[in-house]
């Protein structure tokens, strides 16, 4: 674990809960909370969906790749990251040496949370289907970053952020 950087990065693909679960875990350690979707909308001057139709993924994941370098070396609260994000072998390198929580999700929960998905680009079309790929093709990246692994199926925001919560006070190793 690094004397400085954030306290908990939580991974794990769209609809596991990051952003709605770090925000409650941010709240009960008296931390920030920040989200790599919201430093790359913030750089970039437009939403997520606006970068993947006027300029690409490869774009999005550069300035991704670029948000997550930065957030890591500045932020000292609970940081998600972008689910594709640990797809890049140089924030796989980055977070050596972190608090990497993976919130696990299965195909049906995750498909109720996402909803229609409208806001997620990678999931137009055929929602239920891309997690499916998506979580088939991601789940082992995520097991190999992280240090501990919270299952989220069946269970609300407040009760996750309680278990991430408990890795973090634990100060379950890094
Ligand atoms: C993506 C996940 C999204 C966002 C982008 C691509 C992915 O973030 O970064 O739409 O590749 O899984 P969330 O996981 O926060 O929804």
């Amino acid at each position: 674990m690094t004397a400085q950087g954030p306290r908990v990065v939580l991974v794990g693909a769209m609809g596991a809960g990051k952003t709605t679960v770090g925000m409650l875990v941010a709240d009960a350690l008296g931390v920030d909370f920040l989200d790599t979707d919201q430093v790359v909308e913030r750089e970039a001057g437009k939403t997520v969906s606006e970068i993947f139709i006027d300029d690409g993924e490869a774009h999005f994941r550069e300035l991704e790749r670029r948000a997550v370098a930065t957030s890591l070396a500045s932020h000292e609260g609970v940081l998600a990251l972008g689910g594709g994000a640990v797809l890049d072998v140089a924030t796989r390198d980055l977070l050596d040496g972190h608090r990497v929580v993976f919130l696990r999700v299965g195909l049906s929960d995750a498909a109720q949370r996402v909803g229609l998905g409208v806001t997620r680009p990678l999931l137009l079309g055929n929602v239920r289907g891309r997690i499916k790929q998506l979580l088939d093709e991601r789940t082992p990246v995520y097991e190999a970053v992280a240090q501990h692994v919270v299952d989220t199926d069946g269970l609300s925001a407040p009760e996750v952020a309680a278990l991430v919560r408990a890795v973090v006070e634990d100060g379950g190793h890094a």
